[in-house]
């Protein structure tokens, strides 16, 4: 990683991703392994903030191929790190009105929402819950503020021990100067409060201050 960290220049963001985030192949197990039970033959499913279109590309390997897979990201330069012609891409703002989803089985959301502006995460949740059939699956992970100041300053720096297994203490300290600009996260009880319409939400992973949620319709 050179110079300031940024999703329009970053290369080889698969391997980043996995280098950052504690576990995350243990995540995309889960959500791969959680997804099947919501998948129909002729099921649509979103990626919001899909990057590269990895977890779409590996969830096509054990669905019928009649399903359709969409992903979605603002990020021209992560979209075209993906050349597999089962996904269809688009290059899309979540907040932006424009953003629609046509009926859906599962959608995911990785990581995502803590870059939107915070004004315009309800909305693109409730877009979600709409297009979701009775029964359907937002799958959610997010960088989570613990609202204890000790216990996040724990995780905090739990997390920086990790990464300097893989990143130089400069390459650290980069990264979080260029997140501070486009990352926002919330607490747990702020990210809770954004999937109240669903009928069942229950965590299924954590590392540390990450974590993920299963909120069926
Ligand atoms: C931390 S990455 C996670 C990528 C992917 N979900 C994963 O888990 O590998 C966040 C993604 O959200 C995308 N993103 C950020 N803001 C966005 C926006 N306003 N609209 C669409 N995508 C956005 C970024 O381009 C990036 O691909």
């Amino acid at each position: 990683m050179n110079g300031d960290f940024s999703f329009d220049t970053v290369q080889q963001f698969d391997d980043h991703i996995d280098l950052s985030i504690p576990t995350y192949s243990n995540l995309r197990e889960a959500i791969l392994r959680l997804s099947t039970s919501f998948v129909k033959t002729d099921s649509t499913v979103y990626d919001l903030g899909c990057s590269t279109g990895l977890l779409l590309s590996l969830l096509a390997n054990q669905v019928p191929g009649s399903v359709r897979l969409v992903g979605i990201d603002v990020s021209i330069n992560l979209l075209q790190q993906s050349s597999d012609l089962r996904i269809e891409r688009h290059r899309m703002d979540l907040a932006s009105e424009r953003f629609r989803l046509t009926p859906t089985d599962l959608v995911f959301s990785i990581f995502t929402l803590q870059f939107l502006p915070v004004i315009a995460r309800q909305s693109v949740v409730d877009k979600v819950y709409e297009a979701l059939e009775p029964g359907g699956a937002f799958i959610v992970a997010e960088k989570t503020f613990i609202d204890d100041g000790l216990i996040q300053d724990l995780f905090t720096f739990g997390y920086y021990d990790m990464k300097l297994k893989n990143f130089t203490a400069e390459e650290v300290l980069d990264k979080q100067l260029a997140l501070r600009r486009i990352m926002r996260p919330q607490t747990e009880p702020e990210n809770l409060k954004l999937f109240t319409r669903f009928a069942r939400i229950f965590p299924f992973w954590q590392y540390l201050h990450f974590k993920a949620w299963l909120c069926i319709k």
